[in-house]
C-alpha cells in the first residue's frame, strides 16, 4: 500500500507542482518510492493541462530540480482518496475545506509551513505577481517544509500501518 500526499495552491503551476517535484527528489533520495506517491491540484481552474511556470522552473533547476507535470483542478473526490493534504497558503486551506461540508476530512488537511524547520514562515507566499527573488523564496521554503514533511510521514501511525 502507498501513502498518498496531493500538494495544493490556486494556480497549480508555481508552488504545488514545485511541493510535489521536490518532495518526490527527497523520497526517491531516501529509497522510499514505493511507499510514498505525491501528486499536486489547484483550487482554480485558471491553467487546467499548463506546465509549470518558466520562472518557477528556473528557480527549481538551480537547486537541481526539473519540474514536471500539468495543472488540473482539486476535486472533493480528491479529499477522499488522498492521505495528506498540503495547502501552501491560507486561502488554498479554506478552498479545501470549503469541499469538505461536512468536516469529514479536515484532520488530513495541513498548512505546508507547518512542517518546516528552519524558515519561520506561515504561509507559502504567492510568487505569481512578483520577480524572480519571489521564485527562488518559495523553492527554499519548499525543501525546508518537504524535508519536514517527510520526518512526519514516515513516523506517522498511518504511514507505518499502510506499508
Ligand atoms: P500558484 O501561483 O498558485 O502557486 O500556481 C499562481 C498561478 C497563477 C495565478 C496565481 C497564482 N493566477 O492568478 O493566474
Amino acid at each position: 500500500m502507498t501513502y498518498k500526499l496531493l500538494f495544493v495552491c490556486l494556480g497549480n503551476i508555481c508552488r504545488s507542482p514545485s511541493a510535489e517535484n521536490i518532495m518526490n527528489h527527497l523520497i526517491q533520495e531516501a529509497g522510499l518510492t514505493d511507499t510514498i506517491i505525491c501528486d499536486s491540484a489547484g483550487t482554480s481552474g485558471y491553467h487546467i493541462g499548463a506546465a509549470p511556470d518558466r520562472r518557477m522552473n528556473a528557480a527549481a533547476g538551480k537547486r537541481g530540480i526539473e519540474l514536471q507535470g500539468e495543472s488540473r483542478k482539486l476535486k472533493p473526490v480528491d479529499l477522499q482518496q488522498f492521505d495528506l493534504i498540503l495547502a501552501m497558503d491560507r486561502e488554498n486551506y479554506q478552498d479545501i475545506l470549503y469541499l469538505d461540508r461536512e468536516g469529514k476530512y479536515e484532520a488530513k488537511v495541513r498548512l505546508m509551513c507547518d512542517f518546516a524547520t528552519q524558515k519561520t514562515d506561515k504561509e507559502v507566499p504567492d510568487p505569481y505577481y512578483g520577480g524572480q527573488d519571489g521564485f527562488n523564496h518559495v523553492i527554499d521554503l519548499l525543501f525546508d517544509a518537504c524535508n519536514g514533511l517527510l520526518d512526519y510521514v514516515v513516523n506517522s501511525e498511518e504511514y507505518q500501518a499502510k506499508t
